[in-house]
């Protein structure tokens, strides 16, 4: 995290202080307590605002059951002055939980855009940094660090990355749960008392979002309302917890820690994983501008050098484990003549792996599909006018493979027990150097020896046996692919865990897109794409036409339908076109040339999502200075006759904007304000289930 220019600061009673964005500004104050709370979340304040008078206006009245130095919550809370809700931090010298009580050290900074808190506790042998900066987008990133200074060992069994006390607006939590295929479903509900929250234990995020939530006024939608959102910027296990007391909410999140895992040697100190904050003073959209905008400047690796998006056919939903080099070639000649730019070999191209019960460990093409080795093929496929990806699973080992029988031991195992596969695998024990070190070389010698441009990295099961490897099993991972990403710049890595089982700001920073769901379905893929997109902006989403009916739900649905949902992220093909009606095949090649159009509008402008009263309708529009994009989907039959006109908010209100329908071989001949179409909207053919409708609007005075 780098820091802005910082003066030194004395954290005292009453002492108030703020940080400023571009358009927001949180002030921090101590109100009785040792550690400041955050006492304003909200848009930019004016430069003179008094803050001890601030202060003073939102402090909360003393009552009679609180010790006389007040233990609200602040940005740590602690038990030794009497807080009752759970502590930021529960560190241990032996078997004994250490009481703690921090108070002010020297060394705290605090800058325009961010602060360093120094807190110490000197009979403990603690200190604890507090750091928080605003970054791109107004968004903040928080995190903490807890250095040992006894003379003991000192074990570490929770530490929050961010405590945050709510502001009183923030009543109802927005959090995600979710299962293979059905990722990222949004639940809203009051803030109960007591504690609400979730952690992973699988080593990975998980299907269940968890690592993901917003906070916000009863009345957020999407364009209105105050919203926090948060997550937590790892790819191992989180834990997140809303507190409400009678004395208000704290939420804090950080990384999910076993007892005994984190041990700080004296002098030893341990920094948490970001947590990412963002200020949404206008509803939904307002917090997916800001993940948006943040993730584009700060975290995804390289960006500014990225190619546009090539068009992916995906080998998965078209053949499955049914692959040899002819069949591929066959697959990737049907791929180039509707316009596929990448041709990514997935599964079962590896040394026996028929199914998904053997050889994962055992990265060399299958000697009896590919005679010739994979280069042949990849020649084929650049002959072709595409690139070449390839799956792997490096992390995973299949009990039936030679490196198995090579190395029983290398996997996560409990000596003398029996060990529990997940879809037939185990886990490498990717924390033994020896084990990041023949990955390492099997991967490098993979991309040193073939043209290959892209890798679907996957994580097919979670982490288990787990006696307190997690954190550290997650760091080797992300060593890995960094020493891999040096050694080869060029290559693209998508992080997948079947599906968006590992999607976090720390694999972002990594990859250059991630696989948010098995789930193909259009329908299904409405939904989920329209949460992940709360978080992550349409260029890092893959998003991929499948076959018909959908393998997953059975759903058949027009080409036209799942073609237009498939443009709203990194469009892809996962469906033999061979195999298609020449009039689908047709549609799709239409669609794959109108994304290639748009790709660039797309993958660089504002999202937001469109807002209907109607639980069957769907819309997202994405728009630059001059250009607008939107997608209205229709998933269900309406309950009434006349589909209520599509509003679509965003564009500068004084312009005129001419509309046009892409692919439809029509334009409306109309052109209509900015205003106008926020206000009143465009009527839309939108009563039959499964039509959806792109809409173009090209600003006049800018041709
Ligand atoms: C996981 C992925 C799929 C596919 C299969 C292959 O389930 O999510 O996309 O790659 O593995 O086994």
């Amino acid at each position: 995290m780098e820091r802005d220019a910082a003066s030194s600061t004395d954290i005292r009673d009453g002492h108030a202080f703020r940080i400023d964005g571009d358009a927001i500004t949180l002030v921090f104050a101590q109100q009785g307590s040792v550690v400041p709370a955050l006492i304003h979340a909200g848009a930019a304040l004016p430069a003179a605002e008094d803050l001890g008078a601030l202060a003073r206006a939102v402090q909360p009245p003393r009552h009679a059951s609180q010790p006389e130095i007040a233990p609200l919550a602040s940005l740590w809370p602690q038990s030794g002055r009497g807080y009752m809700g759970q502590p930021a931090l529960i560190a241990r010298r032996g078997d004994k939980a250490l009481p703690m009580d921090l108070v002010p050290d020297a060394g705290s900074t605090v800058g325009p855009r961010g602060f360093h808190l120094v807190f110490t506790d000197p009979v403990a042998g603690i200190s604890i940094a507090i750091d928080w900066q605003i970054s791109s987008g107004d968004v903040i990133r928080a995190r903490s660090t807890i250095t040992n200074h006894g003379t003991t060992p000192l074990a570490v069994d929770r530490i929050a990355s961010l405590c945050l006390p709510l502001p009183a607006w923030a009543t109802h939590a927005t959090r995600f749960h979710g299962r293979w295929a059905a990722e990222m479903q949004e639940g809203t509900a009051a803030i109960p008392h007591g504690r609400s929250g979730g952690a992973s234990r699988g080593g990975r995020p998980g299907f269940d979002g968890g690592n993901w939530l917003i906070l916000h006024d009863a009345g957020f939608s999407a364009d209105q309302g105050h919203g926090l959102a948060l997550h937590l910027a790892w790819s191992g296990d989180h834990d997140s917890l809303i507190e409400r007391d009678a004395d208000g909410a704290i939420v804090q999140i950080g990384p999910r820690l076993d007892p005994g895992e984190i041990v700080l040697a004296p002098g030893g100190r341990f920094v948490t994983p970001d947590a990412v904050l963002a200020l949404g003073l206008a509803g939904r959209n307002a917090v997916r501008r800001a993940f948006h905008a943040h993730l584009r400047r700060d975290v995804l690796p390289d960006r500014a050098n990225w190619p546009a998006r090539r068009v992916h056919l995906n080998s998965w939903e078209a053949v499955a484990f049914g692959m040899d080099e002819d069949r591929l070639v066959q697959l990737a000649r049907a791929g180039q003549a509707i316009g596929i730019e990448r041709f990514v070999v997935d599964d079962g191209w590896f040394a026996g792996r028929r199914d998904d019960r053997t050889s994962l460990g055992d990265w060399v093409p299958d000697a009896q599909r590919f005679p010739a080795g994979l280069d042949r093929l990849i020649a084929t496929v650049a002959g072709l006018g595409m690139d070449f990806g390839l799956w792997v699973e490096p992390e995973m080992i299949s009990p039936d493979s030679a490196l198995y029988r090579a190395q029983p031991d290398w996997c996560l195992h409990r000596a003398g027990l029996d060990r529990p596969t997940q879809r037939h695998q185990l886990v490498l024990d990717l924390a033994r150097p020896e084990v990041s070190a023949h990955l390492f070389g099997v991967l490098d010698r993979l991309l040193t020896a073939h043209a290959i441009a892209y890798l679907k990295w996957d994580h097919n099961r979670e982490l288990f046996p787990n006696d307190g490897v997690g954190h550290a099993q997650a760091q080797a991972h992300h060593a890995l692919i960094d020493r891999l990403r040096l050694a080869h710049p060029n290559v693209e890595i998508e992080s997948c865990a079947s599906g968006g089982g590992r999607i976090d700001h720390a694999m972002l920073s990594r990859c250059h897109r991630v696989w948010p769901s098995d789930n193909n379905d259009a329908i299904d893929r409405l939904r989920i794409n329209r949460a992940w997109s709360l978080f992550l902006p349409p260029e890092v989403l893959g998003n991929h036409v499948g076959p018909c009916p959908n393998p997953i739900t059975g759903r058949a649905l027009p080409m036209a339908f799942r073609a237009k949902v498939a443009m709203f992220g990194h469009m892809g093909v996962e469906a033999d076109p061979g195999a298609m009606a020449e009039a689908e095949r047709h549609t799709l090649a239409a669609h794959i040339a109108c994304y290639k159009q748009y790709r660039g509008l797309l993958h660089s402008g504002v999202q937001r999502e469109l807002a209907f009263a109607d639980a069957g309708l769907f819309g997202t529009m994405v728009a630059d200075d001059t250009n607008a994009l939107a997608l209205v989907a229709r998933t269900d039959l309406s309950g009434d006759y006349n589909a209520r006109a599509v509003r679509f908010p965003g564009l500068v209100p004084d312009a005129f904007y001419e509309i046009g329908f892409p692919l439809a071989d029509s334009a409306a001949g109309l052109a209509l304000s900015g205003r106008m179409l926020a206000d009143a909207g465009l009527v839309l053919p939108l009563s039959r289930p499964a039509t959806a409708h792109l809409i173009a609007f090209t600003r006049q005075d800018h041709r």
